[in-house]
């Protein structure tokens, strides 16, 4: 299990292993930006600010190379390989929300 942390306003939520940021993300109760869920659209893109992934299938038109050099991430196919700070939009956290103190 891995911890991932959303900038900016320091939002945490675990990812399970074999689970993608976006699945985790939905699971506990964050709405971020995203389309296909499918690696199609890049509406889901985000940067990595800390920690690295494995960015799974998808298409380049969706995430290049270069972007991914330079550290962007697609949300709905990338896994997290350690725990993870990333920079991306929250639209709304829903009630069922439960933070997690990171020290
Ligand atoms: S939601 Fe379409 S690429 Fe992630």
């Amino acid at each position: 299990m891995k911890t991932i942390t959303i900038n900016p306003g320091s939002v945490t939520f675990e990812v399970n292993e074999e689970e993608t940021i976006l699945s985790a993300a939905l699971r506990n109760g964050l709405i971020v930006p995203y389309g296909c869920k499918d690696g199609a659209c890049g509406s889901c893109k985000a940067k990595i600010t800390d920690g690295s992934v494995d960015y799974g299938l998808h298409q380049r038109r969706a995430l290049s190379e270069f972007e991914k050099s330079n550290q962007s991430l697609l949300l709905c196919t990338a896994r997290p390989l350690t725990n993870l700070e990333i920079t991306a939009n929250v639209l709304s956290i829903s009630k069922e929300y439960q933070a997690k103190n990171v020290l």
